[in-house]
C-alpha cells in the first residue's frame, strides 16, 4: 500500500520523544538486569529471589477458594473490605501494640508496592526531599522520582548495623525534606534495630517535623527478641504511615495484598488516588488475608523457624569461606561483604553466575552504598543453598 494514502502527523519541528522524560531518566532495577541473566538456565542455582520459596500455607488458600466458592468475586469498597481491616487492625494491636481504626485509618493496597506509591503522591509537592538509608529495596527511591519528588541516600554501614546516625541524617536534612523511610528488618540487609536507637531516631524525626514511612513488611520475620514498631513509639503514631502486608511472612506474593495505616488526613488523600488508580486490591486475596492474620500465627512460626536454620547455617558458611556477614537480624537476607575479593560486586556476582551457576545480586543494585558487598537470600531450601554455599567457596578459593 502506497504511504501516501496514510495519514501523517502535522509535522512539528522537533519531534518530542514518545517517552515522558520522567520515565526515561528512570534507572533501571540492577536486580531485574540480573535476573534476565538467570532467566532459562534451569542449571543455577539461585539466591537472588526476594520471595519465599512455600506455597501459602493450606488453609489461607482454602479461605480463597472458598470464597470463590461462594460466589464472592465483586469489587470491595475502596479502602478494603471492612472486616479484613478489622483483621488487620486487631493484628497491629496484638502484634505492635498499636490501635488503628479500621474504618477512617487503614487501606488495603494492592501490596505495599502500591501503599508507597499512593504515600508519595499523596504527601510530596515537587522537589520536596525524602531521606532514604541506603542500601534499600529498589523500589523507594524510583517512586519518589515519579511522584515528583527528590529522593535523598543516606548511607548506612555494617558497622553501624546498617542504621543510619543521627549525624548523618542531620547532615542530609534540608528545609525541603518531608518524609524519611525506614525498613526495619531490611532489604537487602537483614537489619533490624535495637528500640533505644529507635527512640533517638524518634526524637529526631519529631524535632524536625518530618512523616515518617515505615516498612515493616519483614516484621514477623524477626529472630532475636521481638520486632517494635516505631508507630508504637511516643508522639510517632501520628506522623508514621505503617505499611506492611502479606507477601513475605504468610508466603502470599501472588496474591498481591498489602496495606497502609496511618493518620486519617494521609490515608484519606491515599484512598483517593487509590480509588481512582486501583478501585479495590482483589477481594479473594482480602479474603485470604483475614484467615492468614486471625488464624495464620502458627504457620507463619513454623517457616520462621525454618528461615532462622537457614540463617545460621548460610552466615556461618559465607564467614567461613572468608566473606564477612553480620547475623541479619530478620528478613530473608544475608548481605556479606565481598571487599577482600578485590572484585567490584557486579563483577564478583556476574563471574559466580558464569564460573559456578549460582546466582546472587550485586549490592550496588539497592544504592551506591551496597558496594561492596551481595545480597544472598535464603528464601529457598537448605539443600540449594548448602550447595550454593559449596560452590561459591570454591569461587573465592580460586581468586
Ligand atoms: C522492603 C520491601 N518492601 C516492600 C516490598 C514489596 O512488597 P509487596 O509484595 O507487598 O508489594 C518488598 C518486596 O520485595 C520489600 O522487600
Amino acid at each position: 500500500m502506497s504511504t501516501a494514502l496514510v495519514t501523517q502527523p502535522e509535522v512539528s519541528s522537533e519531534r518530542r520523544s514518545r517517552v515522558a522524560s520522567r520515565v526515561a531518566n528512570l534507572k533501571p532495577s540492577g536486580i531485574r538486569r540480573f535476573f534476565d541473566l538467570v532467566l532459562g538456565r534451569p542449571e543455577i542455582l539461585s539466591l537472588g529471589v526476594g520471595e519465599p520459596d512455600y506455597s501459602t500455607p493450606w488453609a489461607i488458600r482454602e479461605q480463597g477458594i472458598f470464597s470463590l466458592e461462594k460466589g464472592h468475586t465483586s469489587y470491595t469498597s475502596n479502602q478494603g473490605y471492612l472486616p479484613f481491616r478489622q483483621s488487620i487492625a486487631r493484628w497491629l494491636e496484638r502484634e505492635m501494640g498499636v490501635s488503628y481504626n479500621p474504618e477512617t485509618e487503614i487501606l488495603v493496597t494492592v501490596g505495599v508496592s502500591e501503599a508507597l506509591d499512593l504515600a508519595f503522591r499523596a504527601m510530596l509537592e515537587a522537589e520536596d526531599e525524602v531521606l532514604i538509608p541506603e542500601p534499600c529495596f529498589v523500589s523507594y527511591p524510583a517512586l519518589v522520582e515519579l511522584a515528583g519528588g527528590v529522593p535523598v541516600s543516606v548511607p548506612t554501614h555494617s558497622l553501624t548495623g546498617f542504621v543510619p546516625t543521627l549525624e548523618d541524617l542531620e547532615r542530609r536534612c534540608s528545609p525541603r525534606t518531608r518524609a524519611i523511610l525506614f525498613n526495619f528488618p531490611g532489604n537487602p540487609t537483614g537489619a533490624t534495630i535495637e528500640p533505644s536507637a529507635m527512640r533517638k531516631l524518634a526524637d529526631w524525626i519529631i524535632r524536625k517535623d518530618l512523616i515518617l514511612l515505615s516498612d515493616e513488611i519483614y516484621s514477623p520475620l524477626t529472630y532475636e527478641g521481638k520486632h517494635t514498631s516505631f508507630a508504637s513509639l511516643p508522639g510517632l503514631k501520628d506522623r508514621t504511615i505503617l505499611l506492611h502486608g502479606l507477601s513475605k511472612a504468610w508466603a502470599m506474593t501472588g496474591w498481591r495484598i498489602g496495606y497502609a495505616a496511618g493518620p486519617s488526613d494521609i490515608l484519606a488523600a491515599m484512598t483517593k488516588i487509590h480509588q481512582y488508580q486501583i478501585m479495590c486490591a482483589g477481594i479473594t486475596g482480602q479474603m485470604a488475608g483475614m484467615e492468614a492474620l486471625d488464624h495464620g500465627d502458627e504457620d507463619c512460626r513454623r517457616m520462621v523457624e525454618d528461615y532462622a536454620r537457614r540463617r545460621r547455617f548460610i552466615v556461618k558458611s559465607l564467614n567461613e569461606m572468608g566473606l564477612p556477614c553480620h547475623l541479619p537480624g530478620g528478613a530473608f537476607y544475608a548481605f556479606p561483604s565481598i571487599r577482600e575479593s578485590g572484585l567490584s560486586s557486579e563483577e564478583f556476582a556476574l563471574r559466580l553466575l558464569e564460573e559456578q551457576d549460582v546466582a546472587v545480586v550485586p549490592g550496588d543494585a539497592f544504592g551506591d552504598s551496597g558496594e561492596g558487598h551481595v545480597r544472598c537470600s535464603y528464601a529457598t531450601s537448605l539443600e540449594v543453598i548448602s550447595q550454593a554455599m559449596g560452590r561459591m567457596k570454591r569461587f573465592v578459593d580460586s581468586l
